[in-house]
């Protein structure tokens, strides 16, 4: 930080802070045991923010606060390794781990009754990733690409809160403790854990986005965002597992490396064993068979590694593989069963999903009944019928899927599936968009719309009324308590107390978290409404271009599009959504219940309201930062690039190239003055 004309105290204070948040970090993502609770790590976010908005020079990119960058990407650049990234060669069975082992004692002129001591490590199934540390500081991350050169995703790995951005260096007085080196590359695994890729799953599917097919994908996936604020949003983590190239510190043994970077403040997976031999490896590979099972995140096998860093370099590497280690891959897990019948369910927007029914069969210690048979074309495809015998398959996380028909099991019974032309729900017509994979349900009132509909809105990420799960939405609609989200506003604990199985104490609790979700803002509302295409990210962004409900019912699709992030597509379900009757009755009632957020300190001047302005050149009379904000107060927003979806430039003294384009774009633009004139006429309150 370039600090030289602020005070010794303000250095200090933001110091103070920043270690302070750098710790909550560490102990929140990295060893799972906060100390602080989040009110009181938001409120030392603040205090930081504040401090660095007021002294802009002290803000450096290794300060929590600059986790996530302002502006997206363009494009990835190319991150060259210092030392390359290898892979490693698989080994199936313990036959090939113990030919391995005996490669390793010939390479090494090692007896075969010397044992060799290994490291077993599990095979994270993510996306490999090395991070470059230089004194400390994390200067660059990247993917691994072809092994000597991947692409610069920095900006991305730094929303990952389990990655420190400053190494810890407060281990030293430990004995054996290695300083921090002046330069390292530190390797590792960005992963998904289950509970967060079904969340985002869950999100996509009722945003209408298609969803991830495993973790894995989706890990990869939100790494290769050029907006680091949706990486941000996915919440992924990250194993730490070895290191590339270092200087100023030396290493002994993989177990050495491993101690190392849990010193210095990387997350480093608990699993490890050190071995003192190939049997101890193979029981070791055992045990975790069915372990794996219960981890919150997906491995694909057990990474064998030569501890000793002498022998490693003796044992050198072959093509792009490492001697010295191995990846031990467990069995895939299958079964074969028979399919009883394939059934159709109905989702939130509508689409159907045929549902392969089975003959319960256990696949590596779980029953499984369903699998899914995700769209008609893949049905046809893999030419499933009712009665066939079939191959089905869990990998982790996945849904269990299946893999093939067994075609000599056929006995000519076997019926064909068809997607059906009405909705098994509620009789409405099905359509099949052109180009689209899925069929959807086009009934407005279908019950298992409206069902999932309201599951929605009551879910954690939208309205977040705790205690309220589909069980009791289910016993709400069949009562006839409720017919859309609006209805909920107006129960009492009386109402529900009469329910099958509903306690008194209970239903104080679902009326308690029913009417506290009431002060939900306005971004969570737009998102609990459930319009086709708009995320949470979406949502936000109109609630923060609109300040209120109304403007966002009201506004056109060429309104809408000027909002950042909202296309055509989303536009036009907006205003679908809106246009419809049953949505016009859903807003009545939720005003009527006395919900209308608005976004704070804003007000809706008919000069200002929902339009995207950009300053450009030399102010003279204000800020730019004053400027900014006075109209995002009047309900505009202040964008700094301009593009065709900008409504207006006020220019300044010296303006450049952005006058150049919005006069090329024809975007109208205005003076400073005229600016002041404009909202000296808005009948702004200010
Ligand atoms: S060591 C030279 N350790 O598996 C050693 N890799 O093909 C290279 N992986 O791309 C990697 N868990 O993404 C190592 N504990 C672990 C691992 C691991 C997962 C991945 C890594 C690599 C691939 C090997």
């Amino acid at each position: 930080m370039s600090t030289s004309n602020l005070s010794n105290e303000v250095i200090a204070k933001i110091e103070d802070l920043r270690r302070r948040l750098d710790r909550a970090n560490y102990l929140y993502y990295v060893k799972d045991q906060p100390e602080i609770s989040d009110a009181q790590y938001d409120s030392l976010m603040r205090a930081l923010q504040e401090l660095e908005a007021r002294y802009p020079q002290a803000v450096t990119p290794e300060s929590p606060t600059q986790r996530v960058g302002a502006t997206p990407l363009t494009e990835f650049t190319p991150h060259v390794h210092l030392a390359p990234m290898l892979s490693l060669a698989n080994a199936f069975g313990e036959d090939e781990l113990r030919a391995f082992d005996e490669r390793c004692h010939k390479a090494l002129e090692l007896p075969s009754d010397e044992p060799i001591e290994y490291v077993c490590e599990l095979k994270f199934d993510g996306l490999a990733v090395s991070l470059t540390y230089q004194d400390g500081k994390l200067i660059a991350g990247a993917t691994r690409g072809n092994g000597m050169q991947g692409e610069n995703i920095t900006e991305n790995l730094k929303t990952i809160k389990a990655i420190p951005l400053n190494m810890h260096n407060s281990k030293l007085d430990k004995p054996g403790a290695k300083p921090i080196p002046n330069l390292v590359e530190v390797r590792g695994e960005a992963i998904l854990t289950h509970d967060e890729f079904h969340r985002i799953n869950d999100e996509r599917e009722e945003s209408g986005e298609p969803t991830f097919a495993n973790p894995r994908n989706a890990a990869a996936g939100s790494l290769r965002q050029l907006d680091p604020k949706i990486t941000a949003m996915r919440r992924l983590t990250m194993f730490c597992y070895g290191v590339g190239a270092y200087e100023g510190v030396d290493f002994e043994s993989q177990n050495k490396v491993l101690c190392a970077l849990g010193d210095w403040g990387f997350k480093v997976n608990p699993n490890v064993k050190v071995c003192t031999n190939i049997d101890e490896v193979a029981a070791y590979i055992n045990d975790w068979h069915t372990k794996k099972e219960k981890l919150p995140y997906d491995i694909d096998g057990m990474v064998v590694k030569v501890n000793s860093f002498a022998y490693q370099s003796q044992l050198g590497s072959v093509a792009r593989s490492p001697r010295w280690a191995v990846a031990y891959k467990y069995p895939a897990m299958q079964a074969t069963t028979v399919i009883i019948d394939i059934i159709v369910g109905v989702g939130r927007t509508g689409a159907l999903t045929p549902v392969a029914i089975m003959e319960p069969v256990e696949v590596s210690g779980v029953t499984v009944s369903r699998a899914t048979l995700h769209n008609e074309d893949e049905v046809h495809r893999k030419d499933v019928r009712i009665g066939d015998t079939v191959v089905i398959q869990r990998a982790g996380e996945v849904i269990p899927e299946v893999v093939e028909v067994v075609k000599e099991k056929r006995k000519g019974t076997e019926v064909e599936f068809h997607m059906p032309t009405k909705c098994p729900v509620c009789n409405a017509d099905v359509e099949r968009a052109p180009g689209e994979a899925v069929a959807r349900c086009v009934g407005i009132a279908c019950p298992a719309q409206i069902r999932e509909n309201i599951i929605h809105f009551t879910s954690r990420t939208a309205m977040d009324m705790d205690g309220i799960g589909p069980a009791l939405v289910d016993q709400l609609i069949e009562s006839g308590l409720i017919h859309d989200p609006a209805d909920l506003f107006f129960l009492k604990a009386e109402n529900m107390a009469i329910l099958d199985r509903m306690a008194q104490k209970s239903a104080e609790n679902a009326y308690n978290a029913i009417q506290a979700s009431k002060t939900a803002p306005l971004s969570r509302l737009i998102y609990a409404l459930g319009i086709r295409h708009v995320g949470e990210r979406t949502a936000a962004a109109l609630a923060e271009h609109f300040g209120n409900i109304d403007a966002v019912t009201n506004a056109s699709e060429e309104v809408l599009a000027e909002v950042p992030d909202v296309g055509p597509v989303v536009a036009a379900s907006v205003v679908r959504f809106f246009h419809q009757e049953e949505t016009a009755e859903v807003l009545r009632k939720l005003k009527e219940a006395g919900i209308d957020p608005k976004v704070e300190g804003r007000q809706q001047t008919e000069a200002f309201a929902g339009k995207s302005i950009v300053f450009t050149g030399a102010l003279t009379k204000l800020t730019r930062e004053q400027a900014e904000q006075l109209v995002y107060k009047l309900g505009a927003s202040p964008s700094s690039s301009v593009s065709k979806k900008t409504s207006l430039v006020v220019a300044g003294e010296k303006a450049g190239s952005k006058l150049d384009k919005a006069h090329s774009l024809g975007v109208p633009v205005i003076s400073e003055d005229e600016f002041l004139e404009m909202v000296k006429e808005s009948g702004a309150d200010l």
